[in-house]
């Protein structure tokens, strides 16, 4: 009995030893596309990566030292192991879908064209030379345009109560496991004067809409990643 636990203690200690040394060996270069807010690069820097965020917009994380600023095409063949990117959904999210016709029925010429845009834009990124992906959008056109998601996640499912349907397309990636599985947040309800149907929204992305003090930081409330599924992006993603 006491050399079988004997023998079990050795086997643990030399599984943790090799853990470890696989961490260490590990340290990947990460690229978060399209993030101003460098959520999800401060938590792989957290665990000793180099990771960067790259936005149009300068940074609002306050590492102005790990953000590459411009068109992320600028930076692309820089030797990345890991992308994970946040394309612009304005003109592919089914909710917008609505604006490519015009009141009188006609079809929106502009929208279409933007909308088309920013599908191009997606399938740039999908098809660069980096060995791992992951696209994060909400529920978009991607899925009809180019191809369904392969995994849908929910802020409520790494331990945030909150509900915000998000896709990923992946690329060499396995797809997230639930961290912590709580309660899908408050909603609120209302009945729209147009058309007299009930609607209903996450209490948080609602408040966005009602405190954003312009249409770009409506946007950017709106576009917010949260901290559980960032931290489950970087601890899953970066021991890989
Ligand atoms: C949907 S928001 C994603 C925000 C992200 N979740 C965050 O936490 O910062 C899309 C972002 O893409 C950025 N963007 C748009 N075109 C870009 C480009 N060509 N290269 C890099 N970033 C771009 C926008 O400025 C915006 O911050």
């Amino acid at each position: 009995m006491f050399i079988v636990l004997w023998l079990l203690y050795g086997l643990t200690m030399k599984c943790n030893f090799t853990l470890d040394k696989t961490i260490k060996l590990k340290k990947m270069k990460i690229l978060v596309a399209c993030e101003e807010s460098q959520a999800i690069t401060k938590e792989f820097r957290a665990l000793g990566h180099e990771a960067y965020s790259c936005d149009i917009l300068p940074c609002t994380g306050g590492h102005p030292e790990w953000h590459l600023e411009g068109d992320v095409f600028n930076f692309i063949d820089q030797g990345w192991d890991l992308m994970v990117a946040h394309p612009p959904c304005t003109y592919l999210s089914v909710s917008g879908a609505r604006h490519l016709y015009n009141k009188d029925g006609s079809k929106n010429l502009e929208r279409y064209q933007n909308q088309r845009e920013a599908l191009d834009f997606v399938e740039k990124l999908m098809s660069c030379n980096i060995p791992r992906i992951a696209i994060e959008n909400p529920v978009s056109v991607i899925s009809s345009q180019i191809r369904k998601p392969d995994q849908i996640v929910q802020p409520w499912m790494f331990g945030d109560s909150a509900s915000k349907t998000t896709c990923l397309w992946l690329k060499n990636l396995p797809k997230l496991v639930a961290t912590n599985v709580v309660d899908k947040g408050e909603f609120k309800e209302w009945v729209d004067k147009k058309s007299g149907k009930v609607k209903r929204q996450a209490t948080w992305y609602y408040d966005a809409l009602i405190n954003a003090k312009s249409p770009e930081e409506r946007r950017s409330l709106r576009s917010k990643t949260f901290k559980g599924i960032a931290q489950a992006i970087a601890s899953q993603w970066g021991n890989l």
